[in-house]
């Protein structure tokens, strides 16, 4: 028998779910064993359920092909196969926040990709490298919960990864305003060119609610545990323009930033380079060698080209110089169906085993 934790993917037909599968074939310590959906798929072979759906590169996964979908609502049945699942269903917020919640009454761990928990005050919303001190707040939601070791976690929108990890590697210089535009790909949609052809040589100013969340969730990142709550930072104010690009896979931004101490390019260079947090200490298996790199070159990063880079979860950045009215501007680009999406939350999972908070049941 197997050592690896089981896991459940719900949602798993979708194109976040379709990630999870494929970043965790042959996954050194998770296995999935269960896969859930709507009541659509319910009963079908995986295979056949997902039919002409699969939107990866890569072949789905033969390990899965014959795994019997399940009901998502069906939550007993889904919790008792496995020791914790990923959640990337689309259902309303309320109806996200409430299963997830029955998932974690049944001492089921749930890691998240959604957004409906990123602002439940004793969720932890966790970019590894950056706040991983915030799983502690889990042992306050248990108690809310009542569960032994069932709770809810979450990672971040995929926007703010293009930029929220620099800011915080030049945290010392103490950045107070941001100004952000991002170019965000069709795939952050859960789209293709084939089912959104209206995106070839477009561009679109508006993604719904994506503007709050790239202004605001970074502050939550950068803030406190106090009184078993997560308090929100207030010491940075950004403000952002997001917008639809016709690029498959990859978010761009383009960033100006004030701070208070006065840094030299060497050393904002040398701050992005040598970032690095728990995961990389404790050499978690997603975890990229080299969380944010500098690109030296005048036309990088490109998403033809950077986008990949650490198996998308590594973070360029590149075209740094001073601003005549901000103090510096760059360019970052993260992936965002990877660190933006599964692989982050594939991470967080990792850094979650890796504290004690997810075991065998
Ligand atoms: N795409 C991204 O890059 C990205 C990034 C961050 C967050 N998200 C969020 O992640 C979630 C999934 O996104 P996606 O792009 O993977 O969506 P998707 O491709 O539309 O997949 C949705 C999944 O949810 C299931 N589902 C839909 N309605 C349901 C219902 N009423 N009851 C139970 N299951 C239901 C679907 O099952 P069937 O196949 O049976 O219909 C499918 O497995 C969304 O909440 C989205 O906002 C997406």
């Amino acid at each position: 028998m197997s050592d690896k934790l089981k896991v459940g993917i719900l949602g798993g037909t979708g194109m976040v779910g379709q990630r999870f599968i494929s970043l965790l074939e042959n996954h050194p310590w998770f296995e999935v064993t269960t896969i859930a959906a709507s009541p659509r798929s319910a009963g079908q072979r995986y295979e056949d359920a997902v039919g002409g759906r699969w939107k990866m590169d890569t072949p789905m996964p033969e390990a899965v092909k014959d795994i019997i979908v399940k009901n998502v609502n069906e939550v007993e049945e889904v919790a008792k196969e496995v020791d914790f699942v990923f959640s990337a269903v689309d259902m309303s917020k309320d109806e996200i926040k409430a299963i997830e919640e029955a998932y974690a009454k049944t001492e089921t761990p749930v890691v998240s990709n959604n957004s409906a928990h990123r602002w439940t005050p004793d969720v932890p919303m966790v970019v590894p490298e950056i706040n991983p001190q915030h799983m502690e707040v889990i042992e306050f939601q248990k108690k809310r919960l009542g569960t032994t070791r069932g709770f809810v976690a979450v990672k971040p929108n995929c926007s703010i990864q293009s930029y929220a990890p620099v800011l915080t590697a030049w945290k010392e210089f103490e950045p107070y305003e941001v100004v952000v535009t991002t170019y965000q790909a069709i795939s952050g949609a859960g789209k293709t060119f084939k089912d959104w052809p209206e995106m070839e040589h477009n561009i679109i100013p508006f993604i719904s609610g994506e503007e709050e969340k790239s202004e605001k969730e970074p502050l939550r990142i950068w803030g406190e545990i106090k009184d078993g709550v997560i308090v929100p930072a207030d010491y940075v104010k950004i403000t952002s323009q997001c917008i639809r690009v016709p690029v498959l896979n990859g978010h761009t931004a383009a960033v100006f930033v004030k701070f208070k101490k006065q840094p030299t390019k060497e050393q904002l260079i040398d701050a992005i380079n040598n970032f690095s947090g728990v995961p990389q200490e404790l050499e978690l298996p997603s975890a990229p060698k080299q969380f944010i790199r500098y690109m030296e070159e005048d036309n990088r990063p490109q998403v033809a080209l950077d986008v990949d880079y650490e198996n998308g979860m590594g973070i360029n950045v590149g075209r740094l110089r001073e601003d005549s009215i901000y103090d510096w501007k760059f360019v970052g680009l993260s992936h965002n169906t990877v660190r933006g999406a599964a692989g982050g939350a594939v991470l967080c999972a990792e850094l979650l085993k890796a504290q004690g908070y997810i075991t065998k049941k």
